[in-house]
């Protein structure tokens, strides 16, 4: 591949965020070089979430890339929540009058964007390092960076900053132009990933008086197992015996029985979150996906919250190249914000209702099994769970 000097948008970051633009600016005749600090082979290694919405389904394929997520990807109508010993079924599909979101592992999406923008011949330049940001407040932004040793300047209209949570794009603002509001939960969430059946045909999200637990899945015969752990615990310390021994004192009688046990793919400690970052737009610098906020995990909004970044931010573009108009890339921002927030306030509640808090009395537990208990036998709790778990429409309460 030459590398090119020159482009309409500079991408940052080759994750789903910048991925699925890319995708979304092709499909629509605009250019785009995306720089990405690590290797492809890395950038598929790291193990995310695998819960879709139905925006981010239509999005994917919008983008030309659903084939195998329809072929390979499982669709699930509800969940079940386990409290107090019991197990409850969230119906989604009847709540929300049909809708259901699909289990398909982010990593299996980042890799059919990454495929897509192969066969396309699209520029992705891997291993970019020391990338900055330069001139967003003008009309002629540039991206430098060094690759094999050898410095480059890429001239562009646009920088997207989908360079996640620790990327340059966020750094690269003036302090007093950014607000940044930050929760940090004092717990984290072990991970294991197996080839062994999934121990239940859909997602069981636990409250035991032992911390919180998920069971989830990838495929049929893959699953992914959480339980929360004290921050200080290490990964070293969590043989696989220990995480399977754990799991089952979380689980109710059933599905301790069925649980499948073996060996770890993938065994890791994430530390949960919540993060926004306002406003989105610096002048000619867009940020999106979590290099602009971050969920908590519990709920699994993170890779759909970037989804939607990208599809506002894609249609800002396409407004400004094929229609002269700056209206939706000014929108931009405001758009995103009502609808993260939205997300954010999900996530937190979700993670307050299902983890044991070390500050917490014993009253937090007793609050916390009533409100379950009114969750999943109100019709109004069940919704508002359910509506929230599928996604919200698309510019949900949005005059527009
Ligand atoms: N230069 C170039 N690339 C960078 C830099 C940099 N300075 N810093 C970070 N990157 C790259 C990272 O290596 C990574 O591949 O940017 C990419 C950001 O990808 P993600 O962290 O996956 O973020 P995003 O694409 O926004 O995806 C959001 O990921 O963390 C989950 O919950 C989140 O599911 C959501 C999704
Ligand atoms: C996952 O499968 O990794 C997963 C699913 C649902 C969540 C979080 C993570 O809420």
């Amino acid at each position: 591949m030459t590398i090119p000097h020159t482009t309409q948008v500079a991408i940052i970051g080759a994750g789903p965020s910048g991925l699925l633009l890319g995708q979304l600016l092709h499909k629509a005749g605009i250019d785009a070089v995306i720089l990405e600090r690590q290797t492809g082979d890395y950038v598929l290694g790291r193990i995310r979430a695998g819960v879709l919405e139905q925006v981010c389904i239509d999005l994917l394929d919008e983008a030309g890339v659903g084939e195998r997520m329809h072929a390979e990807g499982l669709v699930h109508g509800g969940f079940d929540l386990l409290f107090n010993g019991q197990r409850h079924r969230i119906d989604m599909h009847a709540l929300t009058g049909g809708h259901n979101v699909m289990v398909y592992g982010q990593t299996e999406v980042t890799r059919d964007l990454m495929h897509a923008r192969e066969a396309a011949g699209l520029p992705t330049v891997y291993e970019a390092m020391n990338v900055q940001v330069h001139g967003f407040d003008s009309t002629t932004p540039s991206v430098t960076y060094e690759k094999d040793g050898q410095k480059h300047t890429l001239r562009c209209d646009f920088i997207a900053g989908c360079d996640g949570f620790h990327g340059v794009c966020r750094a690269s603002v003036p302090r007093n132009a950014i607000a940044e509001y930050e929760k940090v939960y004092p717990f984290g969430w072990l991970g294991l990933l197996s080839d062994t059946p999934p121990v239940h045909d859909e997602l069981i999200y636990v409250n035991s008086p032992r911390g919180f637990a998920l069971c989830s899945q990838r495929s049929k015969t893959r699953s992914r197992y959480y339980l929360q752990v004290p921050l200080t615990d290490r990964i070293e310390e969590w043989t696989d015996d220990a995480f399977w021994q754990e799991l089952k004192l979380r689980l109710d009688a059933p599905a301790r029985e069925h649980l499948v046990t073996g060996p770890s793919i993938e065994k890791s400690i994430a530390p949960l979150r919540s993060f926004v970052t306002e406003p989105m737009r610096f002048g000619r610098l867009f940020l999106a996906g979590d290099a602009a906020h971050i969920v908590p995990p519990t709920g699994a909004k993170g890779l759909n919250l970037a989804a939607t970044d990208v599809k506002y931010l894609s249609e800002g573009l396409i407004g400004h190249y094929q229609g002269q108009s700056d209206t939706d890339l000014d929108a931009y921002s405001d758009r995103c914000l009502r609808r993260i927030w939205k997300a954010e306030r999900f996530s937190w509640w979700f993670t307050s209702l299902m983890h044991q808090f070390p500050e917490d009395s014993p009253i937090t537990a007793k609050f916390q099994n009533a409100e379950l208990d009114y969750i999943v036998h109100s019709q109004a709790g069940s919704l508002t769970m359910a509506e929230n778990y599928v996604g919200l429409p698309l510019d949900f309460g949005q005059p527009r």
